[in-house]
């Protein structure tokens, strides 16, 4: 969980027309500031992380990535210790080309020289994105930059852009190995600032869950990329959706805000303890699609507590509709595959309220889902009586 600089700021690097905005050492101080202080820390955001467009364009005579020096005239040292004294971890942006995306230098030549680097600058977090280079050889590549991170000795969770190469050409990516190198990897397109690409994310997910839903686990994770929340392009109701969907998908919880103007009741999503809880579950299972009724997609992850060796599950109804009520979608338990024979206790997260304390496998619930919104539910099995009694 963390904040990352590029769905709001892009590559701005005009600080004479964008002050407060370019890609620039206040702009990360700004941003620790807040997280420290606003309650993100305390609910979980810890990382500042900064994307593309931070380096100098020429390396150091010594070959070492350098940022540059207008925008971070003190150095990513000094950013880094900043950014450690507010109790916060720091994260760096490479790739592994010979150009970034936006075209600042690459890392291919310099893989081991580039994550001695960053160990030298105490980055705890590195994304290693994969512009300009052979997708042919991302897959070794991936894995060797992985090795020289773990030979400095510093723990640097490792984001792995490599699948979100390999998978629009067609090619299925290697869960089960980047499962073993990478802590996190973007499987797909990059999100922007609209409904219309969260659905197209979902889409894409949702599609292919089967080839890659159960890599997902403690330390590994896929990433269906940024939250947008608070940002131009979603409705209050759409930004719930996301945050609810993101938690049943086991991603990280990457927002790309500006903290320093978010609106309050956009802050409040993002930092809505209850489905922070489900997005963070200890079992790490990610959760999945499950079927579309009636235009609203239903996704369910089973999380804790197991009860009667029957799991708790975060439940969620996205509405695909654009008619303008909130439409009464119908389903059973069962139909999900929840299947606690005494039942379940059904809470709204969102509402915060247990809406029925007894709900039957095959019992039909009726629910309310506004447009493009979603309504996220937990069902948690009640316990069996006789099994109880005997214990
Ligand atoms: C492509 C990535 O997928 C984005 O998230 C971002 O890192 C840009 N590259 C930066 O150029």
């Amino acid at each position: 969980m963390g904040w990352m600089h590029w769905q709001r700021f892009r590559c701005l690097t005009d600080c004479v027309v964008y002050p407060d905005e370019c890609i620039s050492e206040k702009l990360f101080r700004d941003m620790a500031d807040h997280l420290a202080a606003d309650g993100y820390k305390d609910a979980g955001y810890v990382y500042i992380m900064i994307d593309d467009c931070w380096a100098s364009k020429e390396r150091t005579n010594d070959s070492k990535l350098q940022p540059d020096p207008q925008r971070f005239p003190s150095g990513i040292k000094a950013l880094a210790d900043y950014i450690h004294a507010k109790g916060l971890k720091f994260g760096m942006y490479a790739d592994y080309g010979t150009k970034t995306c936006a075209g600042y230098p690459g890392s291919l030549d310099y893989l081991e020289k580039d994550a001695q680097t960053f160990a030298e600058w105490d980055v705890d977090y590195l994304k290693f994105d994969g512009c300009y280079s052979e997708v042919a050889t991302m897959d070794m590549g991936y894995t060797l930059m992985g090795k020289f991170l773990n030979e400095t000795g510093r723990p640097i969770v490792y984001s792995c852009s490599w699948p979100a190469y390999e998978e629009p050409l067609g090619i299925h990516s290697n869960y089960t190995k980047l499962a073993e190198i990478c802590n996190l990897w973007r499987n797909w397109d990059d999100i922007d600032d609209a409904w219309s690409s969260v659905t197209s994310i979902l889409e894409w997910f949702s599609t292919n869950q089967a080839r890659f839903a159960d890599s997902a686990g403690p330390g590994h994770w896929n990433d269906p990329d940024m939250l947008i929340i608070g940002n131009y392009g979603l409705s209050y109701e759409q930004a719930k959706a996301q945050m609810a969907i993101w938690a049943i998908m086991a991603a990280p919880l990457i927002m790309s805000v500006d903290l320093r103007t978010i609106e309050a009741n956009f802050k409040e999503i993002i930092l809505n303890k209850d489905i922070i809880a489900i997005n963070q579950d200890k079992l790490g299972i990610q959760g999945r699609f499950i079927l579309k009724r009636d235009k609203i997609d239903i996704w369910t992850r089973p999380i804790s507590p197991i009860i009667d060796g029957d799991h708790t599950y975060a439940i969620g109804l996205l509405s695909n509709r654009i008619d303008g009520y909130p439409y009464r979608v119908n389903f059973t338990l069962a139909e999900l595959n929840l299947k606690h024979k005494s039942g379940y206790t059904i809470k709204d997260v969102y509402a915060s309220t247990v809406i029925n304390t007894l709900v039957k496998p095959d019992d039909v619930i009726y629910q309310k889902v506004k447009p493009s919104g979603c309504v996220l539910l937990t069902a948690t099995p009640v316990e069996n009586i006789s099994v109880t009694s005997l214990k």
